[in-house]
């Protein structure tokens, strides 16, 4: 989709279909109102007659409206006052968008110049009017073999006042990078396990590499990772005939010699469970195991295209958790790339397996910071439900940094505390570590295990498991969450270089 920034007279502009908002009980937006005149009181006439009553996220298309040369006008919903924040400006884009792919448009002009949030900030309302109205437009096809029908609409355009271009110009460029990253997010998270192995991850990753120069990409395969000592995170892998991958993406963007920031993402291709095998209902959404990893992928696609100056590393963590005759078994003991060991109590706590060894791995960047992010906990859902990104951190400032990453991005995070209380769930007899803290507070107790990884840097954990994808029915599919919250992250941390 080609998106594209302009501004003029509003009543000979030239688009398939003019896009104004008109506020409750029929207020008319600046936009609006210059549209009225020069239709010598068209609208008002329209809006007399109570087809809108301006209620958040309503529509009304108009067709043939005198003395414009827009071919149509539509007529959205902003509400009161009262009504602003970005999740009704979310839902009249998305009712702006639902018509627009509805009829044969092949051309949108959005002239949004009333505020629809409460977020003041001019960059991001745009950013984020761009972001979601791309969002409208994924499709996924890629495994059906008849493809979705090409879409009519060619190219949404963005009014603005002459005196914010530049602003407005940087605003879709950022956008455009997010949608592209929460598309290939979205993407890697619906393909299917078959294909969507650690091997095409891995080749993923190569890809990436190919299309932007900024990247160094290296895989690690299961002899290196073995020479490192990443026992634990090739046990999760040992009843898979897919052999596991370490994928690592290092991005220099800043000054040779700054300290990165690292994401490291939880690749589970296909979680099982392995040999404490899960029940059968839903357990093709495993495939989502992997979304930690996908946005992961994202966020490095939007850094590249956004070209932040700063050091970023992705890590990949990816593996399938299979049971077979040699998958590893409740009770086994592995030594960590760290040198702890670990008692395997529950083969399907692997997600946690998989990042310590790749939590060590960041380790050696001397980093400035490392955010895991991990479908890793079922309690994540129990205790924050499909809204929030669970953020726990051995530093508050680091999570005060992600939970503000979240609100500007409209993508957020709660945090869970990290209490040295919740560490005695996981002491075992046998091994220095156990793998599992029983039922209570499972998300804390899991990112309590990481943090035995993590004690030389600053680091955070996200726990995507109820965000990452939407289950069931037409919606059912990958989110692309956390991608916006993890460029927002670095978007701020290149501000603060400047
Ligand atoms: N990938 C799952 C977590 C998950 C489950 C995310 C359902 C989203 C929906 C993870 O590997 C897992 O199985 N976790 C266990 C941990 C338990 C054994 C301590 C869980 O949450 O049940
Ligand atoms: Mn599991
Ligand atoms: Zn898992």
């Amino acid at each position: 989709m080609d998106f594209e920034i302009i501004s003029g007279e509003l009543a000979s502009l030239e688009t398939d279909c003019l896009i104004v908002a008109v506020e409750a009980d029929n207020t008319l937006s600046p936009a609006a109102a210059a549209v009225d005149k020069a239709s010598s009181g068209y609208i008002s006439e329209i809006l007399g007659g109570g087809d809108i009553s301006g209620k958040i996220a309503q529509t009304l298309l108009l067709h043939k409206v005198p003395g414009l040369a827009a071919k149509r006008v539509l007529l959205l919903g902003a509400g009161k006052e009262d009504d602003r924040s970005n999740r009704n400006f979310r839902k009249a884009i998305k009712a702006a968008m639902a018509v627009i792919k509805s009829t044969g448009i092949s051309s949108a002009t959005f002239a949004l110049d009333t505020p629809l949030t409460n977020d003041d900030d001019p960059y991001r309302q745009l950013r984020h009017m761009v972001e979601w109205a791309g969002n409208e437009l994924y499709t996924y096809d890629e495994t059906k073999s008849k493809k979705a029908d090409p879409l009519k609409l060619e190219k949404i355009s963005i009014y603005i006042d002459e005196s914010s271009i530049d602003l407005a110009e940087t605003a879709l460029l950022d956008g455009t990078a997010i949608i592209n990253g929460t598309s290939l997010a979205r993407d890697l998270g619906n393909l299917p396990g078959n294909i969507c192995t650690p091997t095409y991850l891995a080749e993923q990753a190569l890809e990436l590499d190919d299309e932007f120069k900024a990247l160094t990409t290296t895989i690690l395969d299961e002899d290196e990772m073995a020479d490192l000592g990443m026992n634990s995170l090739l046990s999760v892998g040992n009843g898979s005939h897919q052999p596991s991958k370490l994928i690592v993406m290092e991005y220099n963007g800043g000054t040779e010699g700054d300290k990165p920031h690292v994401l490291v993402g939880k690749g589970i291709t296909f979680d099982t469970g392995g040999i404490s095998l899960k029940p059968g209902a839903s357990m093709d959404e495993m495939k989502f195991d992997m979304c930690g990893a996908a946005s992961v992928f994202g966020a490095m696609t939007a850094l590249c295209e956004m070209a932040l100056p700063i050091n970023v590393v992705g890590i990949v963590a990816a593996a399938e958790n299979m049971p077979s005759g040699c998958a590893t078994k409740p009770g086994d003991i592995v030594t960590t790339m760290s040198g702890q060991t670990v008692e395997i109590l529950n083969t399907d706590a692997e997600g946690r397996l998989v990042l310590c060894d790749a939590l060590t791995y960041a380790g050696k960047f001397e980093p400035a910071s490392v955010v895991d992010i991990a479908t890793l906990t079922g309690a994540c859902i129990i205790a924050l439900g499909h809204h929030a990104t669970g953020v726990l951190s051995n530093n508050d400032n680091l999570a005060a940094e992600l939970l503000e990453a979240g609100e500007q991005a409209d993508d957020k995070g709660w945090q869970l505390p990290l209490w040295d209380e919740f560490q005695e769930q996981l002491d075992s007899n046998f091994a220095d570590i156990a793998n599992i803290g029983g039922r209570a507070a499972g998300t804390i107790t899991a990112a309590c295990f990481l943090s035995r990884f993590t004690k030389e840097y600053r680091w955070a954990h996200l726990d995507i498991a109820g965000v990452a994808w939407n289950s069931g029915g037409k919606e059912k599919g990958a989110t692309g969450r956390c991608v916006p919250m993890l460029t927002q992250y670095l978007l701020n941390q290149a501000a603060e270089e400047e």
